[in-house]
């Protein structure tokens, strides 16, 4: 029996029962990357299914294991070792030409996550030093880059221990997520505990090392929020090459953001605090008109209020 594959954005072929879909592209001239001979073991075929998944052969041995070691998503199949049993399948070639060949076939640990990208729902957490440019001027180059160290290592001990990952740092901030490993409801849980430790282990810090050492005392904003973001691998060399995307991730960089203008130190969107088993207290509750919503946005208050104002003269530090 004769079924059709529509390889999208090039053209539909007929594959014959028992044809493996690299049988059929090939004898339809599409040039399709096979480079151990479509034995299973290069992975150079593989394929997006993007329609008909269920009327493929189910994974042989060889993608099973090669799925769990470079954590495939169930929608990429070796096109040498699936069959077609039925009409309505499409599928997307992955590696098409020597540069994605280079980009996608790179077999270091970091490059193993998520290279294909998918969809996922998790938790996003944006974290900013309040007013740390006074710092900068007021000290040593080397003691503004000590302190950062400090503060961003108490950050990431949160972060990790809550099993979340820092995505980027930029200048006094970070953006982390939480759920690539869990549920979004044990996500959301962690990033509000990972949220509420930074806090607590600043404190400490304050009144242990920055105010005896600098008089100084730092701040943070935290914003949280869930929602469906694309998480891929841009695979480009760096050692760190996780990318997560989407406008949930706006949302919660600007609920960091309006940590300054409600003047509390954790505001997270309310859809994310409904999704806690045991939220925290709110102090507060307000609407905020964000870019692209529509209808002002509800958020709940969970930090505390700010002891030093934005843009307030700070203490002159110790310099060292
Ligand atoms: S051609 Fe090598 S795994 Fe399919």
């Amino acid at each position: 029996m004769t079924h059709h594959i529509n390889f999208k954005g090039e053209k539909t072929v007929p594959v014959e029962e028992n044809q493996t879909i690299l049988q059929a592209s090939l004898a339809a001239g599409i040039p399709h990357y096979h480079a151990c001979g479509g034995k299973g073991q290069c992975t150079t075929c593989r394929v997006l299914v993007l329609e008909g998944q269920d009327k493929l052969t189910p994974p042989t041995s060889y993608e099973r294991t090669i799925k769990k070691v470079k954590q495939f998503p169930d929608n990429v199949r070796l096109a040498c070792q699936a069959q077609v049993t039925g009409e309505g399948v499409e599928v997307q070639r992955l590696i098409r030409d020597e540069t994605d060949r280079f980009i996608l076939i790179d077999d270091t640990e970091e490059n193993r996550r998520s290279v294909m990208g998918e969809r996922r729902k998790l938790a996003l957490f944006f974290i900013d030093i309040r007013n740390f440019t006074p710092f900068i001027e007021e000290s040593l180059p080397f003691d503004v880059i000590h302190i950062m160290r400090r503060i961003f290592a108490l950050f990431k001990n949160a972060i990790t221990q809550y099993d979340g990952e820092i995505i980027d740092t930029a200048g006094d901030g970070l953006y982390a997520v939480f759920g690539l490993n869990s549920k979004i409801k044990q996500a959301t849980e962690s990033a509000v505990l990972a949220g509420l430790k930074i806090l607590s282990d600043l404190t400490i810090f304050n009144n242990t090392y920055m105010r005896p050492y600098f008089n100084h005392t730092f701040e943070v904003g935290i914003g949280v929020h869930v929602g469906k973001v694309v998480v891929g691998n841009v695979g480009i060399g760096l050692s760190h090459n996780l990318t997560v995307m989407g406008f949930p991730v706006n949302i919660a960089a600007r609920l960091q953001a309006s940590t300054k203008e409600l003047n509390n130190s954790f505001v997270i969107s309310a859809v994310a605090y409904r999704l806690l088993r045991n939220p925290p207290y709110a102090v507060g509750c307000d609407y905020l008109n964000l870019k692209g919503v529509s209808t002002p946005y509800e958020v709940k208050m969970i930090g505390k209020p700010y002891e030093v104002k934005e843009g307030a003269v700070l203490p002159k530090a110790i310099q060292r």
